[in-house]
């Protein structure tokens, strides 16, 4: 079975650059989907927003753009200027679990309102010329309300429905619900991807062997479902190798189990480092404040430096650098004193 990995959009962290820099150094990622743009209104178009999706800025990798948003009108305008970049297909974000994104019925704040989803899919779907994917979670407030929506997208021509199977007022707290998803993916004849809390091969296995309605140890080839999309965020922060251990750990299960993730610590380190630097020195090339790159690399260093975990007062010296050069200067002795990268397995 091929999976396809789908980088998950995190506003203020996969911007163009960060994407652009991770896929020329990292390999197992098929596509990324950018963060949110929201839909302004009166036919405006914040244009700041736009450079993120520019062609030229997304030379290296397929990107999927994301709206937010709750008039279609607006919805179609946004479009229309992303068709004009190029992109043929377009997602719907309607999983932000932000309470004031929500309150205005936007992002997750959607979910309870199917007759609404209706409504706007109809008048969407009437004027798009380009394809439309769906990203929610199980719902607002309830993890069912996820069961009245289905229904109204099946009436539509959806490409894929990207299911985070927790609800809006969760946030990101307590367990993904994989019954929920399982229950989903009995439930539509749309094409579905799988997303969250994927950080470790072990929990990826698990929810393959759910999702294959298998139990006990999954050999790649037992594996059968008809989900073969899965969107990571979080997880590839952390570890910007998971993604290919994922794809090669299979290759390898079959050929020489035991051997499974063979890992040389010292390469891996080496090539985070070239990472990093390459995304300090573009960041430092586009931004003119200090402050604003800084504040990019301290991003960088929240996901990935609990993956050094015997090395979390380094991180810190890291994170207090107020300027460029001090945050290079810590960054490069960081580097200087080999830690040893150990993200979670
Ligand atoms: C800091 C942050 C920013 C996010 N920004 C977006 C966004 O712009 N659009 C979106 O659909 N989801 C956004 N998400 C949700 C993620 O795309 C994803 O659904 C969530 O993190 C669960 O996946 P993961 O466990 O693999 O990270 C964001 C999440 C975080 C933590």
């Amino acid at each position: 079975m091929n999976y396809e990995i789908v980088l998950a959009p995190l506003q203020g962290y996969t911007d163009a650059v960060f994407r652009d820099v991770y896929f020329r150094h990292f390999t197992g990622v098929d596509q990324a989907m950018a963060p949110f743009i929201s839909t302004m209104g009166q036919q405006r178009v914040n244009l700041s927003r736009l450079q993120d999706l520019v062609p030229e800025n997304n030379l290296n990798c397929h990107v999927i753009p994301q709206i937010l948003g709750n008039v279609s009108d607006d919805f179609l305008f946004l479009s229309k200027h992303l068709i004009a970049l190029g992109y043929e297909t377009v997602n719907w974000n309607m999983g932000c679990p932000h309470s004031k994104i929500a309150k205005k019925k936007r992002g997750s704040g959607m979910l309870p309102w199917p007759e609404m989803v209706d409504q706007l899919l109809d008048s969407v779907f009437k004027g798009l010329t380009c394809n439309l994917s769906v990203k929610v979670r199980l719902g607002r407030n309830h993890k069912d309300e996820i069961f009245d929506l289905l229904p109204v997208f099946e009436k539509y021509p959806i490409e894929e429905i990207i299911v985070h199977p927790r609800t809006g007022v969760q946030m990101y707290e307590g367990k993904v619900d994989l019954d929920a998803f399982i229950r989903i993916a009995d439930s539509t004849s749309h094409r579905l991807v799988y997303n969250g809390d994927i950080t470790t091969i072990r929990f990826f296995d698990q929810i393959l062997c759910r999702l294959s309605g298998m139990r006990g140890n999954l050999q790649s080839t037992d594996y059968f479902s008809r989900v073969d999309r899965f969107m990571i965020g979080r997880g590839i922060l952390s570890n910007p190798f998971l993604p290919s251990q994922i794809k090669s750990g299979r290759e390898l299960t079959e050929e020489s189990p035991g051997s499974r993730y063979p890992r040389n610590r010292e390469s891996d380190l080496e090539m985070i480092k070239l990472f990093h630097d390459e995304l300090f020195e573009t960041y430092s090339s586009k931004f003119y404040g200090p402050l604003h790159v800084t504040g990019r690399m301290k991003g960088f260093w929240t996901y990935i430096g609990p993956s050094f975990p015997a090395y979390g007062k380094e991180v810190k010296k890291i994170l207090k650098a107020k300027s460029r050069e001090h945050y290079a200067a810590a960054a490069e002795s960081f580097f200087a004193i080999r830690p040893l990268f150990t993200p979670a397995e």
